[in-house]
């Protein structure tokens, strides 16, 4: 099958969270099953292109930009898929993140950033970029693609649409004139198209008009058919829960692999735990904490945002300090949190080290070296830490909802006895619920036995691609059926 994967991110070209991961590595599982997969990209500033081997392939006339833009290729390292960029220099040649200006607001254009992409995507699609390349699949990932479903969907011979939801809290909601002036066909505006509360939704291009809609776990495509988790959009996922499935995310075991890590100087693996130690005490001596080996080392890297639950983790750490544990804690994001996590790293410099940033060499050692990892969040889609963590026998403690609720296994007299142990789960969102899920796994903690079998039994879990890849792929052929249903029905 020839399929055409469309994202805002993925290593390791540019990343800021787990779309990013899902881009660099669900393609490369689709080509190791024979498909003919292809990733098209904006073509940021901070995408080395030099480095990366980018070379101009052809150019592409799109409607409503003024000027042409350029497609770059190379491919992804270690594997037979290309990597297209699209190379527009006023939509994308700027420094910084993909989605924020350097005072943390969205790009005042980002409208026009990513309907460009969609153009972009719908030329290659239709084959009218010279490529003499037709998908069967477009495969759209949140609202950046939004729109492609939405003007593909009147071309005839046209491929078929897959969207996936990776979150919905970001639907890409611009004011209504953007319609107009992003020259989108008026047939497209109204409920039934692309306005949502008379804004314009980009979200609403994948919901409404792909062929078929995923998202990235069972619990979260359940979830999002409820007005708790469903953002307004609840009623609409609901009239098409029958074209709306649930796939778990896979992990990239070339990439997160405590016996390989190239980030990492401590390798180990199930049958050998001596490295965990070792990189355990390096993890403390960088964090500048007392290297004691008894102290659990709780460990937690994400975006510093409401979603992660960041302020639960704030609010329990005083509730738990008198324990004798240790927090490492990475991440950049909203300034309150940022600041709020500084002030307690003073109030208690011998148990918490904050790190601000992004680093991706330090998220390999925390998973490495830390005993246990934190995932309080209030909604997860899936959530890749958590897998990450089993692997590193790091145990995972989490809340229980869409992909964290997929992927751990809780802690319990029932769980124990048949082995499926594999962290800490809990329910509600509250510090109070976390601290005492923290204090559960410290009782765990203090009978070594007990805790290496857990440990192990996370260790050996296989979260790999190849199933969730093998389950995409049967998703498009339904969606390829669904097509021309939609197609016939039309004609
Ligand atoms: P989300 O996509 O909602 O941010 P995921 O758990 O799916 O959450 O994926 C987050 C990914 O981004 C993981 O690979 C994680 O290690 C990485 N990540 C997040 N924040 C940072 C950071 N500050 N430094 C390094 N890596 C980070
Ligand atoms: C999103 C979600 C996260 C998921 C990731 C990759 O950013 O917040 O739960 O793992 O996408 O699908």
């Amino acid at each position: 099958m020839k399929i055409l994967f469309v994202a805002s991110e993925a290593t390791p070209f540019i990343k800021t969270g787990g779309l990013a991961d899902v881009g660099g590595s669900l393609p490369k599982a689709l080509a190791a099953l024979g498909h003919d997969v292809r990733i098209l990209l904006p073509g940021y500033q901070a995408i080395a292109i030099h480095d990366h081997g980018f070379k101009v392939v052809a150019d592409l006339t799109l409607p409503s930009i003024g000027g042409t833009a350029r497609l770059l290729q190379s491919r992804l390292p270690d594997a037979a898929v290309p990597v297209w960029l699209v190379d527009y220099p006023p939509a994308y040649d700027r420094p910084g993140h993909p989605y924020l200006d350097a005072q943390g607001r969205e790009w005042y254009d980002n409208a026009e950033r990513f309907a460009i992409l969609c153009r972009a995507g719908c030329s290659i699609a239709m084959n009218d970029a010279d490529l003499d390349w037709r998908p069967d699949v477009v495969h759209c990932n949140d609202w950046q693609s939004g729109l492609i479903p939405a003007l593909l969907g009147n071309e005839p011979e046209r491929p078929a649409t897959v969207f996936t939801i990776h979150n919905l809290a970001y639907q890409g909601l611009f004011p209504a004139d953007r319609f107009e002036s992003l020259g989108l066909p008026a047939h497209l505006w109204g409920i039934e198209g692309l306005e949502f509360y008379d804004n314009l939704s980009f979200i609403k291009g994948g919901l409404v008009f792909a062929d078929w809609i995923t998202t990235v776990s069972p619990s979260y495509a359940a979830e999002i058919c409820t007005p708790e988790y469903g953002c307004g959009l609840d009623s609409l996922l609901s009239q098409r829960r029958d074209r709306l499935t649930g796939i778990l995310n896979g992990v990239d075991y070339d990439v997160w692999n405590p016996a390989t890590d190239t980030l990492t100087t401590n390798h180990f693996d199930v049958a050998d735990l001596d490295g965990k130690k070792a990189s355990k005490q390096d993890l403390q001596r960088l964090a500048g904490l007392p290297a004691d080996p008894d102290a659990a080392l709780i460990g937690t890297v994400g975006r510093l945002v409401e979603q992660k639950g960041v302020d639960l983790i704030t609010a329990a750490i005083p509730q738990l300090m008198p324990r004798k544990l240790q927090f490492i804690i990475l991440g950049s994001g909203e300034a309150r949190f940022e600041q709020r996590l500084r002030e307690l790293a003073d109030r208690y410099p011998q148990q918490l080290a904050v790190f601000i940033g992004y680093n991706e060499s330090l998220a390999h050692q925390i998973e490495s070296g830390a005993d246990m990892f934190l995932m309080p969040s209030r909604f997860e889609p899936c959530g890749l830490n958590q897998l990450y963590s089993l692997r590193y026998g790091t145990l995972p403690i989490v809340r229980s909802t869409g992909g964290l609720k997929d992927s751990v296994v809780d802690t319990n007299a029932a769980t124990l006895a048949d082995g499926t142990a594999s962290g800490i789960v809990f329910a509600e969102a509250s510090s109070e619920a976390l601290a005492e899920a923290v204090r559960r796994a410290l009782t765990l903690y203090s009978d070594p036995a007990r805790w290496r079998q857990i440990m192990r039994h996370g260790m050996q879990q296989d979260f790999s691609w190849r199933r969730s890849a093998t389950r995409y792929v049967g998703l498009y052929r339904r969606a390829l059926a669904a097509a021309d249903d939609r197609g016939e029905s039309k004609g």
